[in-house]
């Protein structure tokens, strides 16, 4: 079956300040990503604040131009694909963000957010098209259709994020990516979330990228869970398997700590913690590593498995004994 989505060796540098002597270093956000995403699979994406979560989203939505690597969307290499030739490969991959209220104008009513993807798209539909497609979306994210002329302001927070998935789901996309897209709402209201993006799933037979900083969640919900570590994926396991990079074990040892000042220190601190304008030759965590040996501070271990687990650790028992 051909993946919906395949990266290879993906990277995004951003450029930093402009230096003394006009040189400008490069931040790397981004680096050797590599990763299949299966149709129907949910495939959530986790690490500390700005190990480039969103930064990979954006680069598999073409939001951002790749420094490296190749993206594959259903076959076909958009890595470089000018806006025009992405266009209508466009709406079969779409993004929600965290916050609802930046992908919605606050002066449209919600029936214009809705239509407006058709309308980029250069979409015509007659008057009577226009409300049938309202009135599906409504329907689809479970919103009363009495809502298609309200504005942004009159909704909750939860009916928002529903008008942002129901703009997403508007040109029948593939693939999703969700960045954080739960994570500004109360408890009650993103469970009610998470299961809505269950049901869409399975009535639409949708693919998802779902990022998050809840490790409860996504092993709530995710199929597999990609594991980043300063731009690198570190892991990829999934759901339930025993995590086998040093890093995986402590981030989720420390989510589900009891004590909330185990929470805080992720793992012991050793050493200078690296930046994305200097990266380390070897392991990217092996200044922060426990079990850390002179290998990892010399060669970058690459990810290795068997397509369902794969880590990158010198130090981890192979993936083939796993039974
Ligand atoms: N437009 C930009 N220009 C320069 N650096 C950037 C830009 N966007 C992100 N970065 C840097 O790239 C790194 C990765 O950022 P990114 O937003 O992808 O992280 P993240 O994992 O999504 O973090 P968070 O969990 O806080 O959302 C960070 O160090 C960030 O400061
Ligand atoms: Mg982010």
């Amino acid at each position: 079956m051909t993946p919906i989505l395949s990266v290879e060796n993906l990277g995004h540098t951003f450029p930093g300040p402009a230096g003394w002597f006009g040189a400008r270093k490069r931040f790397r956000a981004v680096g050797e990503v590599d990763f299949e995403l299966h149709p129907g699979e949910i495939l959530g994406v986790v690490g500390e604040s700005g190990c480039g979560k969103s930064t990979l989203a954006r680069l598999i939505m073409r939001l951002y131009e790749p420094t490296d690597g190749t993206i594959r969307f259903e076959g076909t290499d958009i890595t470089h694909l000018s806006r025009r030739a992405l266009q209508p490969l466009r709406r079969r991959f779409q993004m929600v963000f965290q916050d609802p209220y930046s992908s919605i104008d606050p002066r449209q009513t919600i029936a214009e957010a809705l239509t407006e993807p058709f309308e980029v798209q250069g979409v015509g539909l007659s008057a009577a098209a226009r409300r049938a497609e309202i009135e599906r979306l409504l329907a689809l994210v479970a919103l009363d259709p009495a809502m298609a002329g309200s504005h942004p302001h009159h909704l909750s927070g939860g009916q928002k994020q529903r008008v942002g998935i129901a703009r997403a789901l508007a040109l029948g996309p593939r693939l999703i990516a969700f960045d954080e897209p739960t994570a500004s709402l109360d408890v009650s209201v993103q469970a009610q979330v998470v299961e809505l993006l269950l049901r869409l799933r399975r009535e639409l037979d949708l693919t998802y990228l779902f990022i998050s900083h809840d490790l409860a969640l996504v092993d709530y919900l995710c199929d597999r869970v990609m594991v980043m570590y300063l731009g690198r994926v570190v892991e990829i396991l999934p759901r339930g398997a025993p995590p086998r990079h040093p890093y995986t074990q402590a981030l989720l040892a420390a989510a589900f700590a009891p004590d909330p000042k185990v929470r805080r220190h992720i793992v012991r601190i050793t050493g200078e913690i690296p930046s994305g304008y200097d990266v380390p030759t070897g392991c990217a965590f092996a200044a922060r590593c426990p079990l850390v040996e002179d290998t990892c501070r010399a060669i970058r271990p690459a990810l290795v498995g068997d397509g369902h687990h794969a880590v990158a650790c010198h130090l981890a028992p192979p993936i083939a004994s796993e039974s």
